[in-house]
């Protein structure tokens, strides 16, 4: 944690509540707040009967003996019981009649000349076949029960179909989102020690082809540890093709077996591994396990969007982060529910797309992020207007806080008044949706993720563990255990400990400061660690900072977070140069590739300024308050009296903002 951050203080006052409808709540698994708290309850007082009920609703091969385990801060869920994913996404519901129903609905981004979008409709029966020969072909490649396999590919259900083949023969996943770099494949490969991967040609975004196969390529020259490249052809563009290594997805599945037996799987087993960024330079590997993430996908789907059996439910994250993992893939389909895909950018090729979409596939429920939802109200409400929106019924967000001014354009634009919005709070460690309303109960405020899911005993503390008083922010932690919590970091089990257990004694320490209003809604207030939140991807400042200060010409870097009107948050990034070179535009072009190239676009940064001198304290550690504060508001009224040398503010006010 920061040592710079001494109080968060939050200004953001909002009280306009959104009841749902009398006619809303009536029609929903959960009808009123009494229930909520009855349940809740339960939840805390008696875990063991309330999970232990949930869990019996989905399919065990071996029932458990126990429900929780908790040494802290260690924690082991339905120990002893057996169980797979894919069985309980796939066999279960086709036992439940769900053969035929559509599992996943998927349209494609390239507009044929009519304009009309490729589109597919996969059935549960024919998601189970597909799956099954894809695993039968993983496992006729030689994988085995605990090997990693990274899958690097874009929205395609194949993508899904690798998720869960790897699930069904017990082979833990490392999904890579598409936009990261070669680098970024590299390092996860290596960090995961992974000896297989998955990746198709290429994918389309915004109209052009994103090389996914060239940047494997390139990634494998740094590690030998892959042995086969599955290569799904889809954009269907000319590739390299590497004798012995690469392997073409239709030849693993030819002549494949559509029965293909599920490793049984331990509670505890690794379903998957999923990396994200902390406040070193190195990206963590957050382990989920099977049994009781499977548990919490499964009732934080049901119970947040209010699924339905005749819902369409869209969640427009990428299978590349957690959300995509949670509710894309394995929350709808454990729930039996028709889980709609699309493959490209909102934007193509205008940002009507969206809304076409919901129009043509009578989207009902809808979950996205708040900046897209900034860029959606910036391209104007004509696009939206134009449209037949009204099959949605419920409208969720997730990824970083949503502004008030946002969510009620969502609220109004999108939802016509009439559509609860979910916006649900919760992280990559955390598996599933931890804060949130849900919608047939909690009268909703713009801006807060309102109340604990069921099981998560939430909290805002100081940093001696205790609560503090509505209205005070503070650090928000988890004083419990749940189902579909992290149960590590892979490769790094002391860092588990450092990260996220040490802060706060005898809490999980989630990274966010929060308060809670005297109606016990928690507001987020955002990381309070070096961790930034840029159109809702996590990224570590480390990271960014070590990416360039790989290029040759700079000594020193620091990179902050600045408030940005799209993004949330925006990088800034001050950086000193070694002897010899001087500061340029071609310089800052360079500095700028180099940080795409190491992690990805998303990390590019938005302001680069060359400065002589970086602030520090006396024991050296650069001063990131004032430099933030520098970079968001041009200047320093902070408290200066730690910095050892005060000139350097000066200087850096007159550096270059570029
Ligand atoms: C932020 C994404 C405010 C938060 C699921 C958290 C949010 C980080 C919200 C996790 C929300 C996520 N309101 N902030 N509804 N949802 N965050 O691991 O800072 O990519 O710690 O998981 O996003 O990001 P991650």
């Amino acid at each position: 944690m920061s040592s710079d951050h001494v109080a968060i203080e939050s200004s953001l006052q909002e009280n306009r509540l959104f009841p749902p409808s009398a006619q809303f709540s009536a029609q929903s698994h959960i009808k009123s707040r009494q229930q909520y708290e009855q349940m809740y309850r339960q939840s805390i007082d008696d875990p063991d009967t309330f999970w232990g009920n949930v869990a019996k609703e989905l399919s065990w091969s071996r029932p458990w003996d126990k429900v929780l385990d908790w040494k802290s801060p260690y924690a082991k869920w339905f120990v002893g019981g057996q169980t797979n994913m894919a069985v309980n996404c796939l066999d279960r519901n086709i036992e439940r009649g769900l053969g035929d129903k559509v599992a996943i609905l998927w349209e494609g981004e390239p507009l044929a000349q009519g304009k009309s979008p490729e589109i597919r409709r996969i059935t549960y029966r024919q998601l189970h076949q597909m799956t099954n020969r894809f695993a039968n072909g993983l496992r006729k490649l030689g994988v085995k029960k605990g090997d990693r396999v990274t899958i690097y590919m874009p929205m395609v259900p194949e993508a899904a179909v690798a998720m869960l083949a790897c699930a069904r023969i017990g082979a833990p996943h490392s999904v890579i989102f598409g936009g990261f770099s070669s680098q970024a494949i590299s390092d996860r490969v290596i960090d995961a020690q992974s000896q297989y991967l998955i990746t198709s040609d290429g994918g389309w975004r915004r109209g052009s082809v994103v090389e996914l196969k060239k940047n494997v390529d390139e990634a494998l020259t740094k590690t030998d540890l892959i042995k086969k490249v599955i290569v799904l052809k889809h954009t269907g563009q000319q590739i390299p093709w590497i004798e012995g290594r690469d392997v073409d997805w239709k030849d693993v599945i030819d002549g494949a077996s559509d029965q293909c037996a599920a490793e049984p799987m331990d509670s505890e087993d690794l379903l998957y591994v999923l990396y994200t960024s902390g406040s070193t330079g190195k990206p963590k590997g957050i382990i989920h396990t099977t049994g009781g993430y499977m548990v919490g996908c499964y009732l934080t789907t049901k119970y947040t969007f209010d699924l339905h059996d005749n819902d369409v439910y869209w969640c427009t994250a990428d299978i590349g982060w957690v959300t995509g993992h949670s509710y894309v893939v394995y929350g709808p389909l454990c729930n039996g529910a028709t889980t709609f895909m699309y493959e490209g950018a909102p934007n193509f090729p205008d940002f009507s797309r969206f809304w076409d979409i919901i129009e043509r596939h009578k989207i009902t429920i809808f979950y996205t992020a708040p900046t897209a939802i900034r860029a959606f109200m910036k391209a104007g409400r004509e696009l939206v207007d134009k449209h037949d929106l009204s099959s949605l019924r419920v409208l969720g967000s997730v990824g970083e806080p949503i502004n008030p001014e946002a969510w009620i354009w969502y609220q109004q634009v999108i939802g016509h008044g009439k559509c609860p919005i979910v916006d649900t709070w919760w992280q990559t460690e955390t598996g599933c949706i931890m804060i949130t309303p849900l919608p047939g109960v909690t009268a909703t405020k713009p801006g807060t993720a309102t109340l604990p899911f069921f099981g998560i005993d939430a909290a805002v503390v100081d940093r001696t563990g205790k609560e503090l008083p509505p209205n005070q922010g503070g650090l928000l932690v988890m004083r419990k255990p749940w189902p579909s919590m992290l149960r590590g970091i892979f490769n790094d089990p002391d860092r588990y400990v450092r990260q996220y257990w040490s802060d706060v004694p005898g809490c999980y320490f989630s990274g966010d400061g929060a308060r809670r209003d005297s109606d016990g809604y928690f507001w987020i207030m955002g990381r309070v660690d070096d961790v930034l939140n840029v159109s809702g991807h996590r990224l570590g400042t480390a990271e960014i900072e070590s990416a360039l200060v790989s290029h040759e010409a700079v000594a020193e870097a620091a990179v902050v977070g600045v408030p940005h009107e799209m993004k949330g948050q925006g990088v800034a990034a001050f950086v000193t140069l070694k002897a010899g070179y001087h500061a340029s535009d071609d310089l800052k072009k360079q500095l700028l590739n180099t940080v795409v190239k190491a992690i990805g676009a998303i990390a590019r940064p938005d302001q680069i300024r060359f400065s002589e001198a970086l602030p520090k304290t006396r024991s050296g550690k650069i001063m990131r308050r004032l430099l933030k504060e520098l970079a968001g508001t041009g200047d320093v009224k902070g408290d200066v009296t730690t910095l050892e040398d005060f000139s350097v503010i000066a200087r850096l006010k007159e550096s270059d903002e570029g």
